[in-house]
């Protein structure tokens, strides 16, 4: 209860009590606030997400065939789960009370033309109770850049009105060199066309990319490495400013996933080093 003094203490004015922890966001409205920060972790500004939505382009994708058994048993270590609508329902437990970050765009498959995709309908997300909304954006892709584009842009006013933040995921055109001049320039499209997250791969000049984009940027892990080297490049991205990563292959087809997620995890949010997280991630998979 307040004392008396409290009660005396400028009390025409509100005590601000804190400074938002997601960047660029200090000025959005509560709801959108609060959606982010159950992906960001308002102690350390961070977020480990979980990526399964590979199966929407690739099919049942290694690790991926049974995601009741691969991906449910890795939940309590994320701090977001990233897939499909359809993932959703059949096979994530609702009670399990961890933010979802909705693919929200869909199309064609690798067996056609990648990234020809069509939003899917707002009232789903809604419906669906998402934290944050997918939107894959080809950046340098010549048959498919405008529509992708256009496919956040109509996202985004779609998910404004609801309080929904997006997450631009930075799709590597073919003709395009992988790195900080492109990474930088489409995260930067991401963000002007209103993603309040984006989504990139590590690269070298990787800080260049996070100084130029006004939102937070978290990292794709990409296709399998080995456990140390996708560690070592979860502590890199951080040092240079990610916000936390957005990781799939590098969790769910390590030789031990549980394992792996909970050294991702510490790097992230604690700032193990590289050997120290290799070492945790040993330990917790019994040697392997
Ligand atoms: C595809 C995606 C994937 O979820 C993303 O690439 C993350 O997975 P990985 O760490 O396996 O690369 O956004 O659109």
């Amino acid at each position: 209860m307040a004392s008396l003094s409290n009660l005396k203490e400028s009390p025409g004015k509100c005590v601000e009590n804190s400074v938002f922890h997601v960047k660029g966001a200090r000025s959005l409205s509560w709801g959108m606030k609060d959606r982010l920060s159950r992906i960001f972790n308002p102690r350390t500004g961070k977020t480990v997400m979980l990526a399964f939505d590979h199966g929407f382009i690739m099919g049942p994708t290694s690790g991926l065939e049974r995601i009741d058994l691969s991906i449910v048993p890795l939940i309590p270590y994320a701090d977001c789960l990233m897939c499909t609508r359809g993932i959703l329902r059949t096979t994530i437990p609702a009670n399990s009370t961890k933010p979802i970050c909705l693919r929200a765009d869909t199309g064609t498959s690798i067996l056609t033309d990648l990234n020809d995709n069509v939003p899917i309908d707002i009232e789903e997300a809604i419906r669906l109770n998402a934290s944050a909304l997918a939107v894959m954006v080809a950046i340098g892709d010549e048959a498919h850049e405008a529509r992708t584009v256009a496919n956040l842009s109509r996202i985004v006013d779609w998910a404004n009105r609801y309080d929904i933040p997006v997450l631009g995921v930075t799709s590597i055109g073919k003709q395009v060199a992988r790195d900080a001049r492109y990474f930088g320039l489409a995260s930067r499209i991401c963000a002007e066309n209103g993603a309040n997250i984006v989504k990139t791969f590590y690269c070298e000049g990787f800080e260049k990319v996070v100084a130029a984009c006004p939102v937070p940027v978290v990292i794709a892990g990409g296709k399998k490495l080995p456990e140390k080297e996708a560690l070592e490049i979860c502590y890199n991205a951080i040092n240079d400013g990610a916000a936390g990563v957005d990781m799939g292959r590098n969790v769910f087809q390590s030789s031990s996933p549980v394992a792996m997620i909970q050294a991702v995890h510490a790097v992230v949010h604690q700032g193990l080093t590289p050997k120290e997280g290799f070492e945790m991630f040993r330990e917790l998979a019994g040697g392997k």
